[in-house]
């Protein structure tokens, strides 16, 4: 049996005060985990825990928050990993709308800024590259921890690295050249390259292997060999 106390961080609004409620929560599923248990926890609430979810497969992204301190899945998180409590928090780098429910608006500005957006038509090579930049879920988890990135500033965070990646050899050749631009500007410049990111992304993409080989098409113009 699972039984431990559910700390969120609540608000009614962007302008209300955030303040924490404790919830006692117990489950006959050991497995459960904490998108489930939030679904279960609302059902006895007047007030609901106001908090996004769509696949509940690690697919959408879109219940990314903070549990103890860390940027995750709620639907990627088992309750039996921890022991009395949890602590639950809208991601920070966003502004919050309620509850855990964040405005993520500025991760697709950003793509749209770097006109990944509407490039993202353009036919990649299907290679091994292209197959692990389509995995992000656009869930911010990375933003979260970067201590470079900020919403509102030139860097626009590994959210915006990993889906341009598809695009750099793919593109037409002035289309490409306005890319490497932007991905100068928005990316290389901005990344410390710490890589604190890729121990926090819930899809497990190789970022580091990515970045290597965008720095060295858009910034290094090397050709590099398709992988397959
Ligand atoms: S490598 Fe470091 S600076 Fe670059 S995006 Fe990742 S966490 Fe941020
Ligand atoms: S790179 Fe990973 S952490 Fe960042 S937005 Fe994509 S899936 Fe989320
Ligand atoms: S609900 Fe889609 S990733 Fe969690």
């Amino acid at each position: 049996m699972i039984k431990l106390n559910l700390e969120i961080l609540r608000r009614k609004s962007p302008e209300d005060t955030p303040h924490w409620e404790s919830y006692e929560f117990s489950s006959q599923d050991e497995n459960i985990n904490l998108a489930a248990a939030l679904t279960e926890l609302n059902r006895t609430l007047a007030e609901p825990v106001r908090w996004e979810c769509s696949c509940l497969q690690k697919k959408c992204g879109a219940c990314a928050m903070i549990i103890e301190n860390r940027p995750r899945l709620a639907c990627d998180t088992p309750l039996k990993e921890f022991r009395d409590k949890i602590r639950i928090e809208p991601l920070r780098k966003f502004p919050v709308i309620a509850d855990l429910i964040v405005d993520r608006s500025i991760l697709f500005e950003n793509l749209k800024t770097m006109q990944v957006w509407f490039a993202e038509e353009a036919k990649t090579n299907g290679s091994q590259t292209a197959y692990e930049a389509s995995r992000c879920l656009q869930c911010g988890c990375c933003l979260e921890i970067c201590p470079n990135f900020f919403a509102g500033g030139e860097f626009a965070g590994m959210a915006a690295m990993v889906p341009t990646t598809r695009l750099l050899t793919a593109l037409p050749d002035q289309q490409k050249k306005e890319l490497f631009r932007a991905y100068r500007k928005h990316i290389y410049e901005g990344c410390g390259k710490s890589l604190a990111c890729r121990e926090v992304c819930p899809a497990g993409i190789e970022i580091d292997q990515l970045l290597v080989r965008s720095n060295a098409v858009a910034v290094w113009k090397r050709k590099i060999k398709h992988d397959k």
